[in-house]
């Protein structure tokens, strides 16, 4: 499943932590982005704000070709148990950006963190995927609740891209070129948190407080375009609306509800 991938060594390092291991964060990620469907919405939905069961953030769509880059910066939010959930157990999401996956489901060129709490104590992983291939974690950058991190993924063509995470605490950064066999169609760029899947079903949600990007901005090979030329996804699960997203010039702003 991984294609010409240039950085596997993330995925081979043995990680030293025990909850939960790269290897089981690799396998439950690997097996929501090869298993199920994306978010799909219609060229002429793409203007609409909606409800999604996996996808709460902003996103812009276009035509084919459009977008190159990403970038949002956010800061490491903290984590609860959900009101009326067993305070023992495990709760999580991601927050990323990324080109493509609402309007175009072939590929998806995305960054970020996962984010688990477990027992009271909360975790912080960051990542690169390009969809349908599995995620790659950054095991030695190792992030707290309140760091400020930006978040930058770029398409060099629709195979091909970059990838950096930086720690605005400390200006230390990860960065990655890489190469994978899943076209992208750069119609979509997105500032999300997600609901992940693991095997057949969602992580049950953390409580992740408010996920604030800000410098959100997306570039096409000529011109910088703001969230606000875009809509809203929204969290709904069994009818129970789970978020609240706005959006502003250089802000996508997603809080638990
Ligand atoms: C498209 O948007 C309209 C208006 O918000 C909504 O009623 C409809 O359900 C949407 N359709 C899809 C497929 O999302
Ligand atoms: C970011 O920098 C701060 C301050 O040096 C440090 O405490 C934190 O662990 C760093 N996080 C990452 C992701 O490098
Ligand atoms: C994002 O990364 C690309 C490729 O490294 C770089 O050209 C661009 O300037 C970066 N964007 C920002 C806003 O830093």
């Amino acid at each position: 499943m991984f294609v010409g991938t240039l950085f596997v060594q993330a995925l081979l390092a043995v990680s030293a932590l025990a909850f939960p291991s790269s290897r089981e964060r690799f396998e439950r990620r690997a097996a929501t982005r090869n298993g199920k469907p994306r978010p799909l919405l219609s060229h002429s939905n793409a203007t609409h704000d909606t409800y999604d069961e996996t996808w709460a953030g902003g996103i812009i769509s276009s035509n084919a070709g459009t977008y190159k880059s990403v970038v949002g910066t956010f800061t490491a939010p903290p984590l609860s148990v959900p009101p009326g959930s067993s305070s023992s157990g495990e709760y999580a999401t991601s927050a990323w950006v990324g080109i493509d996956g609402a309007t175009c489901q072939t590929a998806i060129w995305q960054a970020g963190i996962d984010m688990y709490i477990k027992d009271g104590s909360a975790s912080y992983y960051p990542w690169y995927e390009w969809y349908p291939a599995g995620s790659v974690y950054y095991d030695d950058l190792t992030v707290s609740e309140g760091d400020s991190l930006t978040v930058n993924v770029t398409a060099t063509s629709t195979t091909t891209g970059t990838v950096t995470i930086k720690n605005n605490s400390n200006g230390q950064s990860k960065s990655s070129t890489v190469s994978y066999n899943y076209p992208l169609c750069e119609q979509d760029a997105e500032w999300i948190v997600e609901d992940f899947y693991y095997g057949d079903s969602t992580v049950h949600l953390v409580d992740w407080n408010t996920v604030a990007f800000t410098d959100a901005v997306a570039k096409t090979s000529s011109k910088s375009v703001a969230p606000t030329s875009g809509y809203t996804y929204d969290l709904e699960q069994s009818g129970k609306i789970l978020s609240s997203t706005t959006l502003g010039s250089s802000t996508v702003t997603i809080k638990y509800v």
